[in-house]
């Protein structure tokens, strides 16, 4: 079956969904979360499984065809393979994708590896196992390690997301370029944006995209440009002569939303067109109030005809204007 392709009031297609399935985690990482953890919702405030299956077939039938499943932690929601398993089933969604720290992922990689995995992006933000601990505030490095060991000999697509932030990781930064040289993974620096829960760290981000950039051009003055993916967030670049790649995300300078093609949906069933938004509808109501499939439609249809063009402007739009959310309660 043909399915349409939908377009927002700026001529971008939508056709990715990330849906965060847990606000819950197993680490606390500085940059997401307060040191004593979030309030997290109680269970019927979440997406049950039935109501995210329904979600997945009405957005696939209005195009979403690349769903990432995030948290929180996916993993740390309980059987979260069986709903793996229906995502993978559900017709027109042509590629299904994975945000993880890897903690619990190993013993579910050979099932992803069948049931068509296209990528699964582990967060891991630093080679050091202190640093590991100063940064998650938890002592699971050996896990997350062993995890990307494994989905290395699986050949699933790997990016690992490192979020930069100044006095914690910066000494990780060539170390984790040299991961590529002989492994055909993409490791991903990402600025550092102030979804922690808490509100902005620093009066002005210090480790912008390009000063990332510039100190990977210092080790490898020939480090060359790659061509980037259609709505691709990351700018990708090559080591002359390694395996993998690397990629710079340009997160809080949002230089990439004049492709963007994503949606969020929270693990409260909120809808966001852009992260930087506050949400500007709620699924689960609608759900709940028994709207049938069609009326839902029309709903995310008009959501979609009114999404502000960047980051910046729906960032201004935001009653509450500063953004301190925790990106745990997003997805990322
Ligand atoms: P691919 O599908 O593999 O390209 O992954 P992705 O970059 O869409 O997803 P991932 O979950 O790995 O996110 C990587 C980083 O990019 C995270 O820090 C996200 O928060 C950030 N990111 C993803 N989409 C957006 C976006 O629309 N706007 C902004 N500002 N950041 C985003
Ligand atoms: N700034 C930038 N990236 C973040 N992530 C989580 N919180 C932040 C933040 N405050 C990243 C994680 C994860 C991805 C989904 O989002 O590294 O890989
Ligand atoms: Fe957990 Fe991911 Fe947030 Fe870290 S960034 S606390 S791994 S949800």
């Amino acid at each position: 079956m043909m399915t349409p392709q939908l377009y927002d009031n700026h001529g971008r297609p939508i056709n990715y969904l990330r849906l965060a399935v847990t606000d819950r985690c197993n680490l606390r990482c500085f940059y997401c979360m307060p040191e004593e953890g979030i309030h997290y919702l109680p269970k019927k405030e979440l997406l049950s499984f039935e109501e995210i299956e329904r979600l997945i077939r009405i957005m696939a039938s209005l195009g979403i065809s690349k769903i990432r499943l995030t948290g929180g932690e996916p993993f740390v929601r309980t059987d979260l393979m069986q709903l793996i398993r229906k995502i993978a089933a559900t017709d027109g969604v042509k590629s299904l994708h994975l945000t993880t720290n890897g903690i619990l992922t190993g013993p579910h990689i050979e099932e992803l590896k069948q049931l068509g995995i296209a990528s699964i992006n582990l967060s891991l933000d630093t080679l050091d196992r202190e640093r590991f601990k100063n940064i998650t505030r938890r002592d699971e490095f050996d896990n997350t390690w062993q995890t990307l060991q494994q989905l290395i000999a699986s050949q699933i697509p790997i990016k690992i997301n490192a979020v930069v932030m100044e006095g914690k990781n910066t000494e990780d930064i060539i170390p984790m370029v040299e991961l590529t040289r002989h492994q055909a993974i993409s490791v991903r620096f990402i600025e550092e944006m102030p979804f922690n829960g808490e509100g902005n760290h620093y009066a002005r981000l210090s480790w912008t995209y390009k000063k990332i950039l510039e100190y990977i051009q210092g080790a490898y003055p020939g480090l060359e440009k790659m061509k980037d993916q259609p709505h691709a967030t990351a700018y990708t670049y090559k080591v002359p002569g390694y395996a993998g790649d690397v990629g710079v995300i340009a997160a809080f300078s949002r230089t990439f939303c004049g492709t963007c093609n994503r949606i969020r949906v929270t693990a409260q069933g909120i809808l966001k067109t852009c992260l930087y938004d506050e949400g500007v509808l709620n699924i689960k109501e609608l759900m709940r109030a028994g709207l049938t499939d069609e009326a839902i439609k029309s709903k995310l249809i008009q959501a979609f005809a009114t999404r502000p063009r960047d980051g910046f402007e729906a960032e201004l739009q935001r009653k509450n204007k500063s953004v301190h959310e925790s990106m745990s309660t997003i997805g990322g």
